[in-house]
């Protein structure tokens, strides 16, 4: 059944956050990157289970056979929003962070000394701290090196996987440049020389539509927070293979996959929005089925933040003294999160000022501190970034213009 999709334009109406004003000024939310605003269906959701079904799983009365079928249901949205074959191939944790630690202590148990893992220097800190830390078992880890340009060095990627390469962990989007990282080059690559491919897709999930088929990674995580869910880690295992992982796990604990890398019990009421959430987006597409239906609203959701994101990128540029780090829009893909700095003023100064207008934006590193260090942004407390989503506006993008035309001294 084809169903109606909405307009995008009026998805501002759901998110009561947005509705707050302080001082009088209506708040502009360009922070998304740290973690979107959530919609009234999510809010609803949460409230929901706690008033309706607050259960531990697999017990014998209704409470708890409606909390497994929404934990099961949840499960199978998600592999609709991935592109997944089914919900058995997605387990779920208190975050990405947590679940990339679980999957690097069970993927190092398989590994041995002098085999590689390579990482990169644009990746957030979840996707580099796990596996840095496979050093202690005599792991050699590799690092991509990253141009000025705010892309990975493709020779030096192609150079850094070698025949001891056992896993390569790279990201599909940097949360603090906006890069879309070249993901077909990295499965090529593993591929060649039988490698696990990691991919941390926690800033590209927000932003287009996820391909697990397409890109064919072995594993691929995401984190609802960020596209307009609770707090809850996503991990998704190609099938067949987490059911084999040595995982840390209770002996009491299910041993097949979804469940053998999830520990304790889970948040089911944030679970219970991370499925509303995927409903929310999927309520802005049309198409047969969920699948399609989120397809078509993230494609959606793509131009239309592409459009602000470019239209900024290209503004802010021109201010005097104001830099911008990452690549330009040339780029077929790029996440619409841009970072600045701006001459003789610490990101955090920057940050503040805007802070003071009643603009959200993000100063610092965000995790992805080796780029930053890289780039040699660190001794000035980062990049200010920001960050659209899907309910960002033509206003915002003005009123955050504004507001640096007068911390640059340019008059608009
Ligand atoms: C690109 C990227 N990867 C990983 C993470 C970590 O996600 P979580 O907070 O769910 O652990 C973040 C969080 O900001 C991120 O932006």
């Amino acid at each position: 059944m084809v169903t109606a999709r909405r307009d995008l334009a009026t998805c501002r109406d759901d998110f009561p956050a947005l509705a707050r004003t302080v001082g009088g000024r209506r708040l502009v939310f360009l922070d998304g990157p740290a973690g979107t605003q959530v919609p009234r269906a999510v809010i609803a959701a949460v409230g929901g289970y706690y008033e309706t079904c607050n259960a531990n799983t697999h017990g014998q009365f209704i409470t708890s056979r409606e909390s497994d079928a929404m934990l099961e249901a949840t499960r199978d949205r998600l592999a609709a929003f991935l592109g997944a074959p089914s919900g058995r191939e997605i387990s779920l944790g208190a975050n990405m962070t947590t679940l990339c630690f679980a999957l690097a202590h069970a993927l190092g148990r398989e590994m041995s000394p002098g085999d590689e893992v390579v990482v990169t220097q644009l990746d957030h800190e979840a996707n580099r701290g796990p596996w840095l830390g496979l050093a202690e078992r005599g792991v050699v880890v590799r690092e991509v090196a990253l141009r000025r340009d705010g892309r990975l060095d493709p020779d030096d990627l192609c150079a850094k996987v070698g025949p001891r390469t056992r896993l390569l962990a790279i990201g599909l989007a940097s949360n603090a440049l906006g890069t879309v990282n070249d993901v077909p080059l990295a499965r090529e690559l593993t591929r060649a020389v039988g490698a696990r491919l990691v991919l941390d897709a926690v800033h590209y999930a927000p932003h287009f539509a996820l391909d697990v088929a397409a890109l064919d990674p072995d594993f691929l995580l995401c984190s609802a927070y960020k596209f307009y869910g609770p707090h809850v880690g996503v991990l998704y295992a190609r099938p067949g293979l987490l059911g084999r992982l040595r995982t840390d796990r209770l002996s009491t604990q299910e041993e097949t996959a979804p469940y053998r890398i999830e520990t304790g019990t889970l948040n089911h009421a944030a679970i219970a929005g991370v499925g509303a959430a995927v409903d929310y987006l999927a309520s802005f597409g049309a198409g047969a089925d969920l699948r399609a239906r989120l397809v078509d609203a993230m494609t959606r959701i793509e131009r239309h933040e592409r459009s602000l994101a470019e239209r900024y990128f290209g503004a802010v540029r021109r201010l005097p003294g104001v830099t911008v780090w990452g690549p330009d829009f040339s780029d077929r893909r790029r996440a619409p999160t841009v970072s600045i700095t701006v001459d003789g003023r610490t990101a955090e100064d920057v940050a503040r000022f805007l802070g003071e207008r009643g603009i959200a934006v993000w100063d610092g590193h965000f995790y992805a501190a080796r780029a930053i260090e890289v780039l040699g942004l660190a001794a000035r407390g980062g990049v200010v970034r920001t960050g659209i989503s899907m309910y960002s506006t033509d206003d915002d993008v003005d009123a955050l213009l504004a507001a640096l035309g007068e911390l640059t001294g340019e008059a608009r």
